[in-house]
């Protein structure tokens, strides 16, 4: 078993005087009783308001540059209490990665992460059609019928043969976005209007021939203002709008049916019957195109699954796989116009047009790490564990600080910097990635609960960070760019870039 002397051991001594016991069944204990959950250090908690004061005036998160996992760190160590507040529930955050390994491998079989409760309400209760012994979705369902629904997608959704016939279609999708971004120049080659939901709409429809099966045509600057297509784009935007606040922020909606409840179940239901009407199209495209000796599509081998299913996942799809992507994308655009020598060398490989495209793959990898959009693994436990000295008990909500843990020095030598070559470099090399713990750098989740549209964002950054790269010297002004953590982390604006043709 893997078991890192790292820097932070003496630091894991230092705070909690305890002692490795075992390298092949790791735990942090003592001989002695472990000790409760509740005496984990960690901010202090007031009944009623939680955490509240500590944001407010003299509060530890008050006003500070840095983020909270930071924060905590400095403050406590490597595993921190952070208590409820306003009902919701307590969380322990982890930054040793053996650790936080301990808790996820044996939480691998019938992992759970809660997440989208109000989306979870509308499948479950609102929506009148639901079957309570049919699974609800991959965002939306937890253990064994988790597994069952899982267990019937991932060869369709993680088939290397199946994404890779999306090669041709996205790199049309690329090259109208190309397109599109030139048209929306200024004369100081800005793109005017939102850049974000620029890219959004670049989402949308890479993700859409996927789940969708066919082109929804996002990218037209002349869509019809009534067409079923901007009704899509409006519904993913709502649906994301009102998870936010309803998941993500303070809010009544469990108690009452606030206006922004009313308008959640009518924007899912909504997005709902718009994936159903582009997949009836395809359906009846399907008919007409006599698939005998192709190789199937994700639609088409969903839609041998059942109707059903290919319905599910194209709303789980279209839910995780735009702002996700979009915000990569954003992410690898500023690091690299920040960089620009690593600039020239990816635009190099690219025009090299050589097949295999390492150094592309790294610098995705590499912004993944600076820039993730999602800042830790999340696990709820189904069993009581011993860590680091403290008992964490069932149904615990358990975070792996992942994106705080790739910005630490012992784990990423030179962490603040962009360095692609981390991830090509010979082991030899004392950047080389795999020197650090498999556990701290991991974009996509962990096990058999990771993100099941891996492949597909691969291939879809792959694609149109290279036709942007190839098309545009992209430069940068002003301030960094500043980060939101909510859902996922958002990239914010103004978005100051400069797209300029290549010569
Ligand atoms: C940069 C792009 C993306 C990143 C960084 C990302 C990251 C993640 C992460 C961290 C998880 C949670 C995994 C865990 O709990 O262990 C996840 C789950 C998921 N992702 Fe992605 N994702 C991306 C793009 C996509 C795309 C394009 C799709 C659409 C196919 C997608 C669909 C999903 C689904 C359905 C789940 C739930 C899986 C499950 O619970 O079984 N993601 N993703």
């Amino acid at each position: 078993m893997y078991l890192r002397r790292s820097v932070l051991y003496p630091v894991v001594k230092k705070y909690y005087n305890i002692r490795l016991v075992s390298t092949d069944n790791f735990t942090f204990t003592e001989k002695s009783e472990p000790k409760s959950w509740q005496e984990i250090p960690g901010p202090p908690t007031r009944p009623v308001f939680g955490q509240l004061f500590n944001f407010l005036p003299g509060g530890i998160f008050y006003q500070k540059k840095e983020q909270m996992p930071e924060i905590m760190y400095k403050n406590y160590g490597p595993i921190v209490r952070f208590g409820g507040t306003f009902g919701s529930p307590p969380m322990i955050f982890l930054y040793e990665p053996e650790a936080a390994f301990h808790v996820f491998r044996n939480e691998n079989w019938t992992p759970v992460r809660p997440g989208f409760q109000s989306l979870e309400y509308f499948r479950k209760h609102y929506n009148k059609d639901h079957n309570p012994d049919e699974s609800t979705g991959l965002m939306t369902e937890h253990g064994e019928v988790w597994r069952k629904f899982r267990t019937k997608v991932n060869q369709v959704m993680l088939q290397p043969k199946t994404i890779k016939l999306y090669s041709h279609i996205l790199t049309e999708v690329a090259e109208d976005m190309i397109k599109r971004m030139k048209s929306k120049r200024n004369e100081k080659n800005m793109i005017e209007g939102k850049f974000d939901t620029e890219l959004n709409l670049w989402a949308l429809e890479a993700i859409g021939v996927v789940a969708l099966g066919d082109r929804l045509n996002c990218l037209d600057p002349n869509l019809p203002k009534d067409s079923p297509a901007r009704k899509l784009i409006q519904a993913v935007r709502d649906v994301l709008t009102v998870t936010e606040e309803l998941d993500f922020r303070p809010s009544l909606w469990r108690y009452i049916a606030t206006p922004t409840f009313k308008k959640a179940m009518k924007y899912y239901g909504d997005q709902t019957k718009l994936n159903e009407f582009f997949i009836n199209k395809s359906i009846e495209k399907l008919k007409d195109k006599g698939t005998a000796n192709e190789e199937k599509g994700v639609l088409e081998k969903l839609l041998e699954i059942d109707y059903k299913t290919a319905v599910i996942m194209a709303n789980d799809m279209l839910f995780a796989g735009v702002d996700t992507t979009a915000n990569t994308i954003i992410g690898a655009l500023f690091l690299l116009a920040k960089n620009p020598e690593k600039q020239n060398k990816l635009r190099e490989e690219i025009l090299s047009k050589q097949e295999k495209l390492p150094y592309l793959r790294a610098c995705i990898k590499e912004t993944m790490r600076l820039l993730p959009v999602v800042g830790g693994n999340f696990r709820q436990t189904t069993k009581e564990y011993n860590v680091m000295g403290y008992k964490i008990p069932k149904d615990m909500f358990v975070i792996v600080a992942n994106q705080y843990m790739c910005m630490m020095e012992e784990n990423f030598p030179q962490a603040a910097e962009f360095i692609p070559e981390r991830w090509i470099v010979d082991k030899s090399d004392p950047l080389y990635y795999g020197n650090t713990h498999p556990f701290v750098y991991s974009p996509f989740g962990f096990g058999v609960r990771s993100c099941i549209g891996r492949r597909i964002a691969e291939l879809e950054m792959e694609t149109f960070l290279a036709k942007l790269i190839e098309n545009f010297q992209i430069e940068w002004f002003g301030p960094p760019m500043k980060t939101r953590a909510s859902s996922i982390n958002y990239l914010m604006g103004p978005y100051n870039f400069i797209f300029k043709d290549v010569k």
